[in-house]
């Protein structure tokens, strides 16, 4: 985009800003994004404006169909954006006054800068929305490669340590609950994004009779009952930022815990792990190993985790300590928020896709999670039961794992006398521990990976999501 000669400025100056001063404040290069919403919240504002008797019902047809002959160009891509008019904003008034003479009035108790808070509310609106079925989507394709695999259990683990085994299912449905999170914390954000700002004016209003409450119905900016909701505060509705650093936080923690589900695919695509295959079409090879296929776009979804949790530290950096209110440094808050919805968007897409396209090795898994030290614990549950302090029971089978491992025999493989130098109080029956079936169906407790628990939470979600 070139800068050509300045088209549009007011009385008070006697010249032109140069180009380069074009060039460094313009925002148009990608405010543009903004346009269906500039134009929809132009045409609720001149249907108000013909309301309370500011525009001729004709006055208002002209600007009506005007903006909407400015939509299908742009759609079209035939509207040529001009630098020199600063933003997106600009842009369109001024093609519409071109256009039609009665686009002079448009801007009637309106300013900038209650006009892209408004802009800004709609756009965020809409893309809460896309972003909220992504998530579902990202979620039932958790729920349905755990389904595809309900029998398979793989060890869980901490420290990155065998700890106990767990269905498979189990492990992606502990995603499925922190992305269900997500979704309710970007409807908490939707609902303050969710207040009209228009009739803010620049800071304090305007004299006009306008009608604030008529725009906000007009633009869906109403309550569960349908109630118009607008800001309360004329300072505050031009330089309330809140719902975009809110926005770009709750897509920051989206983006953590897709960085921590990418981890595990990277993990478990591993020759170490074995435990997933990732289709061919959903890897990258090496260009100089012949046999890599690398799990790229995981590695890719945890590395977009560091733009997006920046792009909520620039939010942050550039709202505190701004005066009130308006200030022309809010315009940097598009492309932060714009790299952040495109970013988690893109990422929560192609994650779902690629869990669509991974498979499981049962039998790498049922390796690993046949290591008997995975039930350690069940033993000392079961020294428990027969009224052994839990304390106790503890150091006792850590006794019994060092044995195991002095004498290098799996845990399960030792003999009834070989537990009783630990402890006197093993019987016949502590080696019925070392069933992983009949471990896994013993835990019941709400929340844990047992046999039905698992089983029950899988129908929870598929009905949830609609599958
Ligand atoms: N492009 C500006 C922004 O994004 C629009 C508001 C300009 N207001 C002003 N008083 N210069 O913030």
């Amino acid at each position: 985009m070139k800068s050509s000669k300045t088209v549009s400025r007011s009385g008070r100056f006697a010249s032109h800003p140069s180009a380069n001063v074009a060039l460094f404040t313009e925002s148009i290069s990608f405010d543009w994004r903004l346009w269906r919403h500039d134009i929809a919240g132009s045409i609720a504002h001149a249907m108000m404006l013909q309301h309370v008797g500011l525009l001729t019902r004709k006055e208002c047809r002209d600007i009506t169909n005007g903006l909407e002959g400015i939509a299908r160009d742009i759609e079209a891509g035939k509207l040529q954006w001009k630098l020199e008019l600063e933003d997106v904003h600009m842009n369109i008034e001024a093609e519409l006054t071109r256009r039609v003479p009665a686009g002079a009035k448009l801007h009637t108790a309106r300013s900038r800068n209650d006009q892209v808070a408004l802009d800004m509310r709609m756009w965020l609106r809409d893309e809460i929305l896309s972003l909220c079925g992504e998530l579902r989507g990202l979620q039932r394709s958790l729920i349905e490669l755990g389904g595809r695999n309900a029998d398979v259990v793989i060890p869980g683990y901490t420290h990155l340590q065998r700890a106990q085994p767990v269905y498979f299912a189990h492990h992606l449905l502990a995603y499925a609950e922190m992305f269900d999170r997500d979704w309710e914390r970007l409807h908490d954000c939707f609902a303050r994004a969710n207040v009209c700002p228009l009739g803010s004016g620049a800071i304090a209003g305007s004299t006009l009779p306008i009608d604030r409450e008529f725009v906000a119905k007009q633009l869906g900016f109403v309550d569960a009952k349908g109630r118009p909701r607008v800001t309360q505060n004329s300072m505050d509705g031009v330089s309330d930022r809140d719902f975009v650093l809110e926005f770009a936080a709750a897509a920051a923690l989206i983006a953590v815990h897709l960085s921590r589900l990418a981890e595990d695919v990277v993990l478990w695509a591993s020759a170490e792990f074995h435990y997933i295959r990732i289709d061919d079409e959903y890897t990258t090879g090496s260009s100089l190993m012949p046999q890599k296929k690398n799990p790229d776009i995981a590695e890719l979804a945890r590395g977009k985790s560091g733009r997006v949790i920046g792009n909520l530290m620039a939010l942050l950096t550039l709202l505190k300590g701004l005066p009130m209110t308006y200030n022309r440094d809010l315009q940097e808050d598009k492309e932060r928020l714009f790299d952040t919805t495109d970013t988690v968007r893109a990422t929560v897409n192609i994650v779902a896709a690629m869990l669509r396209h991974t498979a499981v090795n049962a039998g790498a898994c049922a390796r690993a999670a046949g290591d008997p030290a995975l039930l350690a614990t069940d033993l000392a549950d079961h020294l428990v039961l027969k009224g052994m302090p839990f304390r106790k029971a503890h150091h006792v089978v850590g006794a019994v794992v060092l044995l195991a491992e002095q004498l290098g025999k799996p845990l399960d493989t030792l003999t009834l006398a070989e537990l009783r130098s630990a402890d006197k109080s093993f019987g016949q029956d502590a080696l019925q521990v070392f069933d992983l079936k009949k471990s896994l169906a013993g835990r019941r407790l709400t929340g844990a990976p047992g046999t039905s628990e698992v089983r029950k939470q899988l129908a929870h979600w598929r009905k949830r999501l609609g599958r």
